[in-house]
């Protein structure tokens, strides 16, 4: 992420307001559990033994797993070129099995290389002017927001004598359209040893979509949308929808827009709301009013570690239901849709202005109001307000601070105003002058496209990290003092602070595994490494993430002890990620459950619950990537 870049595209989105409806939604019959989507059918014992006997070359490898039938442990995951790596004519038949939906991994830059039989000038061009649109790695099959962690092995150049290789890349995926091919795929990467990962946006900050030698389920596909005006299921009645794996943030908030009702996302376009965001917790321009993405969840459907495929409900597995809603993606098994809550229509407020430092306004003066601002985050997340903003350095003791934007969420303009006031009259008083817009609009998703900045992904040297701050550290005097002088030390030293003031509502579904440390904050800061040329070398990049991390970062620490952090926007060198990124004590029950249901310690992400077991081999200290062959520690 290249932070920067965040408040250029703010100036460049009032273009988005003409709003376009196109994503079809559908009304269903009230008052009844949803049925499966037609995409849902899964396979069954009898199913499975068919599918067996019809793909003879490859028919012991699709079969279910039996946990009471443990094979020996095994060192590593099998890599290419080993013996144990299954023949083309094993792939061949597993495609088959899958009905062609395999797909061979030829890297999105590949056309800029010459050892590529895919090299074609123009498309590089266009691949490399594309690089930092998310979209562009949202709808291939193996690319990734963050190809730092992928290696760096294939980056756009213009120099095709360079060599391109796969690096941290899957090596197969599975573009798959139907629950079975979700099962058959689970059934031969656990039985023929393989790594084996699911992709489904790639934006997870230490990309943990992507992997070495691994056979990728791809849910991208998957894109069903379907709206309960009246959801009347196990408890709960009301407005729902019913999502497939794939959908992303932008297309929920359309369909909601069209049905007249308002559900919980994040704030970018292109973020999956089904995969990561759901199973990290998910924060929201409405979670300060109604909680995280992951208390909205009413039902999952999941395809387990053994293959089977299982619905996860307060009544059904609820072990696993809590685990799904906070302890993280690709741990548990494969969500294929999930049934969230969906609120009234609402208006929104925005906000939106920024200061810098001038002749008027020195550098102790512009953070005195960044001071004042953190005063009234308590204030501000208990009305249901959410503020998005960025404050970054520009020059030799100069500060840009920016609203990107301050959020009211079911709020009228008038409502805003009397809110804001105390918090402008602080920055007049310091003498720090702002123009304030605000601006009220019908609904979430008016307000969404006009004032949220399109993002841009795709850096190759830097990275981020993040803290979730207890309350205290900004609503007592002495504390917030100490906080922003934490804050400040890191932006002096060249991070960039991309902020939220939120909170997480109570909402009355959140027995979940959602970070703890969420329950108790206003406010949730991400810090960005220190800034690199994109010719920077491994070793730069890898001194450049131990500043961040344990400078940076453990004075942020060091302020907010009781506090957190957020796995899916995290540091992949969090020390303690288990307690910081889960919480001690929910961690330890995760990980009970993850050694009930996935014995076979078949999936594993970097951070995730139990990957301290696992670990990619031959990688630099402060700068691990996907790029080498996963293997057991040896304890
Ligand atoms: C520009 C940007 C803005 C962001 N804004 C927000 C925000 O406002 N709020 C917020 O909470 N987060 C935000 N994030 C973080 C985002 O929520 C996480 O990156 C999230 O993990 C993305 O999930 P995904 O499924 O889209 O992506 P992926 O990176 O593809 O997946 C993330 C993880 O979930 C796993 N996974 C994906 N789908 C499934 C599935 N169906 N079943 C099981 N496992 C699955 C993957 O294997 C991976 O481990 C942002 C990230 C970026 C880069
Ligand atoms: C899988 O089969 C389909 C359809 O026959 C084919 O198009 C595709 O290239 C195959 N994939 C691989 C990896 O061979
Ligand atoms: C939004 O505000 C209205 C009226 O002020 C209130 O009735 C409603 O409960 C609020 N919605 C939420 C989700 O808090
Ligand atoms: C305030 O913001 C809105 C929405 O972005 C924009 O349309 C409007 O022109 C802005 N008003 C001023 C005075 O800048
Ligand atoms: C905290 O900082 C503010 C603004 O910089 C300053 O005016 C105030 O005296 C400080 N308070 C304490 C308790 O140090
Ligand atoms: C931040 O808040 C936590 C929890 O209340 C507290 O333990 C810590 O001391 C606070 N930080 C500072 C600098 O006071």
């Amino acid at each position: 992420m290249s932070s920067l870049h965040y408040f250029r595209a703010k100036l460049a989105t009032l273009a988005l307001l003409s709003v376009h409806i196109a994503t079809q939604a559908f009304a269903v019959p009230s008052g009844q559990c949803p049925p499966k989507f037609a995409f849902e059918l899964g396979l069954t014992d009898s199913s499975l033994a068919e599918a067996i006997k019809n793909h003879p070359n490859i028919g012991a490898q699709l079969a279910f797993g039996d946990k009471n039938k443990l094979g020996p442990a095994v060192d590593c995951k099998v890599f290419p070129g080993d013996e144990q790596w299954p023949s083309r004519q094993t792939w061949n038949a597993f495609n088959a099995s899958v009905e062609g939906a395999l797909i061979e991994t030829v890297p999105l830059a590949a056309p800029c290389y010459n050892n590529w039989p895919q090299r074609d000038a123009t498309r590089c061009q266009a691949v490399t002017d594309r690089w930092s649109d998310p979209r562009l790695h949202v709808n291939d099959p193996s690319s990734t927001q963050w190809p730092i962690f992928q290696g760096r092995t294939c980056l756009p150049t213009d120099d095709p004598t360079r060599i391109c290789t796969l690096g941290g890349y899957a090596s197969y995926s599975v573009a798959s359209t139907k629950v079975s091919q979700i099962q058959l795929a689970i059934n031969f990467a656990r039985n023929a040893n393989l790594r084996l990962v699911v992709m489904n946006t790639g934006h997870d900050f230490a990309d943990k979509s992507i992997g070495a030698g691994a056979l990728s389920i791809w849910t991208h596909n998957l894109k069903d949308i379907k709206y309960y005006a009246d959801y009347d299921c196990k408890g709960y009645k009301g407005p729902a929808f019913k999502l497939g794996a794939g959908v992303e943030t932008e297309e929920v908030y359309k369909a909601a827009e069209e049905n007249e009702v308002t559900v919980v996302g994040g704030e970018c376009r292109t973020v999956g709301l089904v995969g990561g965001f759901t199973a990290g917790g998910g924060h929201s321009p409405l979670s300060s009013l109604v909680g995280m993405g992951a208390d909205q969840v009413l039902s999952m459907e999941v395809v387990l570690p053994d293959g089977r495929y299982a619905t996860a409900d307060g009544n059904t597995n609820p072990d696993l239901f809590w685990a799904l809603r906070g302890g993280g993606g690709s741990t548990y098994g494969v969500v294929t849709s999930i049934v969230i809550k969906a609120y009234h229509k609402m208006p929104v407020t925005t906000m939106t202005f920024s200061f810098v430092t001038s002749p008027t306004v020195s550098a102790d003066t512009f953070w005195a109001g960044v001071n004042s601002y953190f005063s009234h985050f308590d204030r501000f997340t208990s009305a249901g307000a959410y503020g998005y903003f960025l404050v970054v350095s520009i020059g030799p003791s100069q500060y840009l601070f920016n609203f990107m934007p301050f959020w009211g969420s079911n709020m009228t303009a008038p409502q805003l105003r009397t809110l804001v006031d105390p918090f402008l009259a602080d920055l007049t008083k310091l003498g720090v002058p702002i123009t304030p817009n605000i601006t009220e609009y019908p609904s979430f998703y008016t307000a969404y496209v006009s004032t949220f900045p399109p993002e841009q992904v795709g850096a190759s040297v830097g990275h981020a990290a993040s803290r979730i701050f207890p309350r205290e550290n900004f609503s007592q005097p002495p504390k917030r003092n100490a906080t922003v002088a934490a804050v400040r030390y890191a932006v002096d030293a060249g991070g960039v602070l991309i902020g939220y003031n939120m909170r997480s509502a109570p909402n009355d579904r959140q027995e979940n595994a959602v970070n703890p440390a969420w329950r108790k904050s206003t406010g949730f800061f991400i810090l960005t490494s220190p800034n690199l040329p994109p010719t920077a070398t491994d070793e730069e990049i890898a001194a450049a993430a131990e500043t961040l991390t344990t400078d940076w970062m453990e004075r942020w620490r060091g302020v907010s002890p009781g506090g957190g952090a957020y796995m899916s926007e995290g540091d992949i060198n969090e020390p303690d990620f288990q307690g910081t990124f889960y919480g001690r004590e929910v961690y330890d029950r995760l990980k009970a459950l993850k050694r009930r249901y996935d014995p076979w310690d078949l999936f594993w992400v970097v951070t995730g619950v139990g990957s301290e077991g696992w670990a990619v081999a031959g990688q630099r200290e402060f700068y691990p990537t996907q790029n080498g062959r996963l293997c057991r520690r040896k304890s």
